[in-house]
């Protein structure tokens, strides 16, 4: 997958793509991204890629044609799906992440301030937020997602395990997982763990992972509780 980035703040890039799993995915070729500075594409003397607004009112808002020139630019080279990170974009999730790393070519923009002049929505794909608040601009958003996708893409995790496991993720929170020491300070691993019986396991871990998304996230339990009951029940938890 190819990705490119458009934004007033390039450096903010290096470190999440400098380092860990996203490195190794453009190591090993799975990844590539671009980074533009928006700013090498506003006019005159400051190159201001900003304005007062229209109507009045507090702060600033981001310019068109800066945004619509870098876009020209980036896309005579490669043609991708346009996403413009704002607050008021619709929620992302791992669905969408899912449908984003079907893409070959992806191009992020970077809102700042108040947001973009409105009129960009008519050279853009899709609006995306990554939730209900509000950030000081789109870069963390756009680097979220694209850790989000690269994860997804074949060959980037080591272990196949991971994404198997991620249809479960959209149903239930994970279930806890435990590692050495199996005492520490008089809190004990779960018996069943050490057990070696694998169905009374997955059974368990079944069991503790609805219980986890009943404390922490009911709502995702409201469409498929009944189904993931039917599910526990058949493993004879
Ligand atoms: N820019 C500022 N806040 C944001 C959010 N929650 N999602 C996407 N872009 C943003």
């Amino acid at each position: 997958m190819h990705v490119d980035v458009i934004t007033i703040f390039p450096r903010m890039f290096d470190s999440v793509l400098g380092s860990s799993i996203l490195k190794r995915a453009v190591e090993k070729g799975k990844l590539s991204v671009k980074v533009h500075n928006l700013r090498d594409y506003a006019e005159g003397r400051h190159q201001n890629t900003d304005d007062t607004p229209y109507g009045g009112g507090a702060g600033m808002v981001m310019k068109v044609e800066p945004v619509v020139k870098c876009l020209k630019a980036v896309e005579k080279k490669k043609k991708g799906y346009k996403i413009l990170l704002t607050p008021a974009g619709k929620t992302f999730d791992q669905k969408t992440a899912k449908k984003l790393s079907g893409k070959k070519n992806i191009i992020l923009v970077c809102g700042h301030y108040e947001g973009f002049d409105r009129r960009v929505e008519d050279y853009i794909d899709e609006e995306i937020s990554i939730g209900d608040y509000v950030l000081t601009g789109g870069e963390i958003p756009a680097m979220l997602i694209i850790d989000a996708v690269s994860r997804l893409l074949p060959g980037v995790l080591g272990n196949a395990e991971s994404i198997k496991y991620e249809s479960f993720m959209e149903e239930l929170l994970d279930y806890p997982h435990y590692t050495r020491p199996a005492d520490f300070k008089g809190k004990k691993v779960p018996a069943v763990l050490l057990s070696g019986n694998h169905a009374a396991i997955a059974a368990w871990r079944k069991e503790e992972a609805l219980k986890l998304t009943k404390k922490n996230r009911p709502d995702l339990l409201v469409r498929t509780e009944k189904k993931t009951r039917t599910a526990v029940r058949r493993t004879g938890s």
